[in-house]
């Protein structure tokens, strides 16, 4: 089943399934049509055997999702971290595994940015939590909460932010790298971290904020 926002920027992709997945972890998706390389998407919910997935409208796999049977393969990636009550830091899609963290594990806060009020709107945001709209950064709010274990996802130059304010806390960062093979093979979505070069897909897509270098580019 697809879901449009209302005015067609984003998609809630649900589909029957039968196996298991933790927050954190990810699909590949195409359909029998295309895209030729599958694409990763986090889990956004899993409950009564259906699973569902927030995809940001505009991309390629957009136009092959309407005309032909779905694809996915996974869950992979390592789960997150089940913690004592994180401060959940999400900005636009990045939203996808914080909604499925919350629903599994609930949470402490959570602060959630977007661009307006389209992908607002489309989501379950929890009572009790704060959304922000541009150009209020989440990380404008979360600065000032007190918790100590903290988890974000969003835009890289979101995560930097995140990073370089509450870079001193417990924090993980859920990174989103282009990727092709999903298993560790292809070695498309490297990152730096302080232990060498790691994969996303198969080292993550979870790291710990200290350990990863968000400025590193592969070339
Ligand atoms: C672990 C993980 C979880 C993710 N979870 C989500 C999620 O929940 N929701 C979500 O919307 N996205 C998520 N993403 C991001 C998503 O996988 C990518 O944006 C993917 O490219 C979308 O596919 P598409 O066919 O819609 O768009 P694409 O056609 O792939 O294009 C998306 C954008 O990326 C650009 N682009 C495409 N290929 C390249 C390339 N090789 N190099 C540089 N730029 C390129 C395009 O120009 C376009 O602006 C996740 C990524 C990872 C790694
Ligand atoms: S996508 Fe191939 S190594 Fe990660």
């Amino acid at each position: 089943m697809l879901k449009r926002s209302a005015n067609g920027s984003y998609i809630l992709l649900e589909l029957p399934y039968g196996g298991q997945a933790l927050p954190g972890q990810f699909f590949t998706i195409t359909t029998s049509l295309g895209p030729y390389i599958p694409r990763p998407f986090s889990v956004y919910d899993l409950k009564d055997g259906r699973i569902s997935f927030l995809i940001k409208s505009g991309g390629e796999i957009e136009k092959f999702l309407d005309s032909a049977p779905v694809i996915i393969d996974g869950p992979f990636g390592n789960p997150l971290p089940e913690l004592k009550d994180p401060l959940l830091i999400s900005g636009g899609v990045g939203y996808a595994p914080i909604h499925f963290y919350i629903s599994k594990y609930g949470l402490g806060e959570l602060v959630a940015g977007f661009s307006d009020e389209e992908l607002f709107d489309f989501v379950d945001i929890p009572d009790h939590s704060v959304s922000v709209f541009d150009p209020v950064t989440p990380v404008d709010v979360a600065e000032f909460s007190t918790l100590q274990n903290v988890i974000a996802c969003g835009p890289v130059e979101m995560l930097k932010i995140v990073k370089k304010i509450l870079g001193q806390r417990s924090l993980y960062l859920i990174m989103e790298e282009k990727m092709a093979c999903a298993r560790g093979m292809c070695e498309g979505c490297a990152i730096m971290t302080s232990y060498g070069v790691k994969f996303v897909c198969k080292d993550g897509p979870t790291f710990k904020a200290l350990e990863v270098d968000l400025e590193w580019t592969y070339l």
